[in-house]
């Protein structure tokens, strides 16, 4: 049984409590497949008011983060963990995609540093971290929810976490595709109808229909996932 443990630093930590203690992340805590643990970045603050952040030098708005805190926090967790990978979550990162999702649940242990106001000293990036993740091409308040996500992404890819191993090698990005249409019960609702060859019963009609029906959609929504594997 392979053990993925997250080191989570945030000046919020209570925010993780509901998303990590329900469904399928609760059920693989419990099972030991993910150890998660949660960091107050103001225990590792040497002010007597557990200060984490100070304006920015050379002017401008808003609050920056010390350096002082998060190394020290890094720190703390790499002599536990020395093998841990460093994430800064940031917007400026390097955009998240299944692919880096599968190459970090391949790793032991993820360490996800959480930033808030205007950002972390950019010594932190410089220096502290090992790689800087973006969710996407907008601007959260904080890194607690895009930490949120990394975890979730990573950890549904990990052997055992999810019932059937199989549904993650047909989901959307697998092969660069999106997913097919999916219908369930009932077969006609008001006049709305299931296409009949999901119910033909003829598996190889219905995996060649299932396939066309994920390029045309990927042509149709996200042509640059086409065009990556020269596909078109
Ligand atoms: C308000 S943002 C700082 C934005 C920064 N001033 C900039 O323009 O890039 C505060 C924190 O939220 C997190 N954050 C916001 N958007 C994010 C995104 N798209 N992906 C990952 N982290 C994000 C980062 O940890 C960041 O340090």
């Amino acid at each position: 049984m392979r053990i993925l443990r997250f080191d989570i630093v945030s000046i919020f930590p209570g925010m993780f409590e509901s998303p990590f203690g329900d469904s399928i992340i609760q059920r693989a805590r419990e099972e030991g497949l993910l150890d998660i643990r949660l960091h107050d970045l103001r225990d590792y603050s040497l002010n007597k008011h557990r200060k984490v952040d100070d304006s920015p030098f050379g002017g401008g708005v808003g609050m920056v983060m010390n350096v002082e805190p998060i190394a020290r926090a890094i720190t703390a967790i790499k002599e536990e963990v020395p093998e841990t990978r460093t994430i800064l979550l940031s917007p400026g990162g390097r955009p998240l995609d299944q692919k880096k999702a599968w190459e970090l649940s391949r790793l032991p242990s993820l360490t996800l540093i959480c930033g808030r106001y205007e950002g972390i000293d950019e010594r932190i990036r410089l220096h502290y971290v090992d790689e800087e993740i973006s969710i996407g091409d907008y601007v959260l308040t904080g890194g607690e929810l895009p930490a949120m996500v990394l975890v979730e992404a990573i950890s549904r890819l990990l052997p055992g976490v999810l019932g059937d191993p199989e549904s993650v090698v047909e989901e959307s990005f697998h092969d660069d595709l999106l997913e097919y249409p999916q219908y369930t019960r009932p077969r006609d609702y008001e006049g709305l109808k299931v296409p009949e060859i999901l119910v033909s019963g003829d598996p190889k009609k219905i995996r060649d229909w299932q396939k066309a029906e994920a390029l045309k959609k990927t042509a149709q929504v996200r042509p640059d996932l086409l065009e990556k594997n020269k596909r078109v």
